[in-house]
Parts: structure tokens; sequence; C-alpha cells
């Protein structure tokens, strides 16, 4: 693939590498690009093909349905049939920005292969000017889901599309790491005033709740985080044993984020969350467990925020910091390359502690817990 290397800055639909991006969109090529949420991987969302070859690049089930990715209010009225007066405020408050908004689609317009056959597209504007100048210098609406392989941790950085998609894909614009680190919030108003949460993200319930005056609502059992939970119980020799827990498994949820039913991020090695309300108990715990499986001859890392890092010296082979206790964003932001990392170093148990899931924390334990097949220690 060529890339193409930007400042982020670039706002210019006229620069050398838009115009070059938005060409071989134009052609049915695909195009990785930065958002400020993640790298997303672009083709003109009205060609089957190209479709087709996103779903082929990523090895992406066909089933799981792109968000449409738009530049103004004029391509809104083009896809969607209508739009409420919720999805509005909430378009105009948090547009262009990390919220996708499900709404009734509009016959004829896009591929079928965009929207997974359904009567409803998932459309956003991105708050990133490189993504931007591309969709407005390619005129397409652009389908782009992130730029990983299918099970991957999102790219936020240019280099971890070139290691998914080498060769698989036409073009990348580098802009740079992006800046949320987490994928958008998917949203959708029913005819009933409420606001349900598909998928958390860069976007907080309680942001959709004040702008939309609306009662907001999580997918899924408890919360979209605690959705499929498998609580994890120490048995006596030391050992983590599964148990189902109350949250609805994975198999037998029915998501209207149709991807949320998909394994993601998962690392190739082991990963559980240790939570408790103790912080002391979190960290002796997992510094025992770790002790036990290097004893056994694993490799391990642990990921925590950077206050609680340093007491992991010496107790596992790689200390992951992800944000702070101070600051869960930074910890949005660090999540997917920390889980990355896991890999590069040949990791094969690792631990997490958990976040506060408040504001964004709830995004990154819904990530988190996603990495970990929801392999839960409760401490
Ligand atoms: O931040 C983001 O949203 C990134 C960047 C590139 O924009 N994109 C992204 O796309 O995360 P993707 O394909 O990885 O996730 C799209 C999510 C999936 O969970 C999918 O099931 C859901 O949106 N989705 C798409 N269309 C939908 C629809 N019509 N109804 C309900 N959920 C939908
Ligand atoms: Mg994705």
């Amino acid at each position: 693939m060529t890339t193409y290397w930007l400042a982020p800055q670039v706002y210019d639909p006229g620069h050398d590498a838009i115009q070059e991006g938005a060409r071989l969109l134009r052609d049915g090529e695909l195009v990785a690009f930065p958002t400020e949420t993640v790298y997303g991987l672009g083709a003109d969302a009205r060609n089957t093909q190209a479709v087709e070859n996103i779903f082929t690049a990523k090895g992406r089930p066909s089933d799981n349905p792109l968000i449409v990715h738009i530049a103004d209010m004029e391509m809104l009225d083009e896809l969607a049939e209508r739009v409420d007066p919720i999805s509005m405020r909430l378009a105009e408050a948090f547009w262009p920005g990390p919220l996708t908004l499900v709404l009734p689609l509009r016959q004829g317009v896009l591929s079928p292969m965009v929207t997974a056959g359904l009567d409803t597209v998932a459309v956003r504007m991105p708050d990133h000017p490189v993504a931007l100048s591309l969709i407005a210098a390619s005129g397409c609406p652009v389908a782009a889901p992130s730029a990983n392989r299918s099970g991957r941790p999102s790219p936020t950085l240019a280099k971890h599309v070139r290691e998914d998609l080498d060769g698989r894909i036409a073009g990348l614009l580098d802009g740079g790491p992006t800046g949320v680190g987490l994928e958008s919030t998917v949203a959708m108003a029913d005819a009933s005033g409420r606001v349900h949460v598909l998928r958390p993200g860069g976007i907080t319930p309680e942001e959709l709740a004040r702008v939309s005056g609306c009662p907001v609502e999580l997918a899924g059992e408890g919360g979209a985080a605690a959705a499929g939970t498998v609580t994890v119980n120490r048995v006596e020799d030391g050992l983590l044993e599964r148990h189902p827990g109350q949250g609805q498994r994975e198999d037998s949820f029915r998501p209207r984020a149709p991807g949320m039913k998909y394994t993601h991020y998962a690392p190739k090695g082991q990963l559980t969350v240790v939570k408790g309300a103790d912080p002391l108990a979190v960290v002796q715990t997992i510094v025992q467990l770790l002790d036990q499986d290097r004893k056994a001859g694993a490799r391990t890392a642990v990921l925590a925020p950077r206050e609680h890092a340093p007491r992991y010296e010496g107790a596992a082979d790689l200390i992951l910091p992800c944000g702070s206790l101070e600051d869960v964003e930074l910890a949005g932001r660090e999540l997917f390359a920390a889980l990355r990392r896991m890999d590069e170093e040949g990791i094969a148990v690792s631990y997490s502690e958990a976040f506060p899931e408040e504001g964004i924390g709830l995004a990154v334990m819904n990530r988190l817990l996603k990495a970990a097949g929801h392999r839960v220690l409760e401490v």
C-alpha cells in the first residue's frame, strides 16, 4: 500500500494526498484514514464491490453492518429517510464528533452490503480534518469500519493499520495518533423518546441525556459493559475457574448493534480483569497470580493506571501503564496500543486492573472486558 503522511491539522481538500485518496475511493479502492476515534478503512458506500472488499480485507463477518461517514448535513439528508428531532438535536450538539446515529435508511442510496440488509443506517461525521477533507473531496458517503483485522484492537496509529492490512488496501493517510482512542458511541432514538446506547464510546450516556433531555438506556443487561460477563472465581489451589456470570451470555445476546456480539480486541494470551473495592487487595491478588504464572514459566504482563503501575515492578515481565485514576480519557487513548503490545511481546498471561465505569470509563471497561473475553476476577 502507499502511505501518504499528512500533518494532522490538514484541512485542505486540494492537498495532493487527499486528492489521491479521494480518487482511489471514487475508483472503488480501499483507503485507510485517521478519525478522532480510531483509524477507519474507507470505501465508497454506494459501490458493492468496494464494500465487499472491506469485509474481505478485514476478515469481517458480513452480517455486521458498517458506519457511513459524512462531511456535511446535506449528505445526511441523502442517506436517512428522516431524522427525528432527538437525533437531530444530538447531531447538532456532537457532530463533528464521536457519535454514530442509527437512522431509517433511504432506500436505494447505499450498497445493501453496508447495512447488512437492515432498514437502518449508522451515520457519523468524524471530527478530524483529514477525514472530513477526504470525504468532501471524494464526494462519496464513506463506509468505514475500524482499520484493523477483525478481532484485533482498533488502530490508534498508522503503523497499526500497516501491521494489520499491508498488502490488502490501496492507500493509507497517516495523520498521527488518533485523539479519543476508542470507537464512537453508537446510539439510536426510539419512537417513545428514549435514547439507546448500542455501543458505549467517546460520547458518554450522561452527555447524551443532558443534550437530548431524554432517558438514556444502555443495551444489554446491566449495561453494555456487563453484558456477557463471565465471573472467574479463585479455587483453593489458586487456579482460576470460569463460571457463567449473571449477565446474558454472548451466544444468547441479541444485540441491536450486530457487531457487539463478536469477539474483539483479544490479545493472543489470556487476559483477566481484576476488580474490587479495595485497590490494595486488587494489587496483592494480581501480584500473587503473576507469581504463580511466572513459576509456571509464562511470560506475563499487567495493565494498570499510572499511579498503580510501579507496584508491579519486578512482579511482571511487562508493565503497561494505561491512563491514570485522574484521567480515564487517557486510558481510552492508550488501551488499544497497550493490548497490541501484549502480542508484540509474546505475553501468555496478563491481568488488568478495572477502571471506574463512569463517563468515558464505561467505554474503556466495555473494550477491556471484550478483550478479556469477559474473564473477570472479583476480589
Ligand atoms: O469510531 C468509530 O465508530 C470507527 C471510526 C472508523 O469511525 N468505526 C467503527 O466501525 O468502529 P465498526 O465497523 O468497527 O463498528 C460499527 C458498529 C458495529 O458495532 C455495528 O454493528 C454497528 O456499528 N452498526 C452499524 N450499522 C448499524 C445499524 N444499522 N444498526 C445498529 N448498529 C449498527
Ligand atoms: Mg471495529
